[in-house]
């Protein structure tokens, strides 16, 4: 987290009005600066995947959670293979051309706009994040194919009428669009109101629209989660994370038509035939159309 207040969402380069998604090279914009010194929930993951973009902090955040929950690496995989599968089948199977990712992360392995636009080059992207660090690397997640788009907007989740005008200038509103909030909901406390901010962003988008969700669980290997949770929340600074059981993921979806096989941990996602999947990933996920 870059501990910067909501309301001061800055667009990504010089000069465009507030929270205007950005298509040009972030590197135009003054570098930068970030908190080396504490670990930071992007980098962390960066490292849990096997990134390089992560510092002596973060690994250490890393290697105290893996620790405690060995299988971290693991479910962080699982979560990155659904996400792959849940882009791949709105894009394929129900048509789905734009795509408002909220908590880009560091750029990995099929970034949501590589697997839409492989299925659909037409498709649109916007990625929403509020890290400094996710912004240096933009500009890698700043391609597309020349029928579709792709932009960054660097937004708190939190502020959500700015990321929904900046939204706005790339995507049509008025057609469907899917919403994607996978490993970040964790990052809002209960008193910022979590549930609201996924209601209030669901309203705004057309019916036919879908919610894809993913959260680090509660209720999965409990006691390995609390432990991890405890040892990453001491070593960073900002906002700490929160892990939450089915019942309160599930819950995000209220109002919504859950798709099958509804409110499972990752793995279980449609998983391909043939996938070798691990027994339990300490996440729940889902996918949801709006009625
Ligand atoms: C663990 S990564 C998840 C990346 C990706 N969504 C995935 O599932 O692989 C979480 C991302 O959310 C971002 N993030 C955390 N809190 C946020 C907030 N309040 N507003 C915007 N982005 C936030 C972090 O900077 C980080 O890039």
């Amino acid at each position: 987290m870059s501990g910067k207040p909501p309301s001061q969402a800055e667009p990504s380069q010089a000069e465009p009005s507030q929270a205007e998604p950005s298509q040009a090279e972030p590197s135009q914009a003054e570098p930068p600066e970030f908190d080396i010194s504490h670990a930071h929930s992007a980098r962390v993951y960066n490292y849990w995947l096997g990134g390089k973009d992560n510092y002596a902090a973060d690994r250490d955040a890393a290697e105290q959670a893996i620790a405690a929950n060995p299988g971290i690496r693991t479910d962080v995989r699982a979560n990155r293979e659904f996400l792959a599968r849940a882009v791949r089948y709105l894009a394929s199977g129900c048509g789905i051309r734009q795509f408002l990712d909220i908590g880009t992360g560091l750029p990995t392995a099929s970034n949501t706009h590589e697997v839409a636009q492989a299925v659909t080059p037409q498709a649109r992207i916007v990625y929403v994040d509020n890290d400094p660090i996710v912004l240096a690397h933009a500009r890698a997640l700043l391609t597309s194919t020349p029928e579709g788009a792709t932009g960054y907007i660097d937004a708190d989740l939190r502020d959500t009428p700015a990321i929904l005008q900046g939204a706005r200038q790339m995507l049509d509103f008025s057609q469907p669009v899917a919403l994607m909030l996978l490993i970040i909901l964790h990052m809002i406390p209960d008193a910022d109101d979590p549930h609201g901010i996924v209601a209030r962003l669901m309203q705004a988008l057309p019916s036919g629209s879908y919610l894809v969700l993913a959260h680090p669980a509660s209720d999965i290997h409990a006691a390995r989660m609390a432990e991890m949770t405890k040892r990453v929340n001491e070593r960073m600074t900002g906002p700490k994370a929160t892990m939450r059981d089915r019942a309160a993921v599930t819950r995000f979806f209220d109002g919504l038509d859950l798709l099958e096989p509804g409110v499972v941990q990752p793995q279980q996602w449609r998983p391909e035939p043939g996938q070798l999947t691990p027994l339990q990933v300490t996440a729940w996920c889902g996918v949801a159309r709006k009625p």
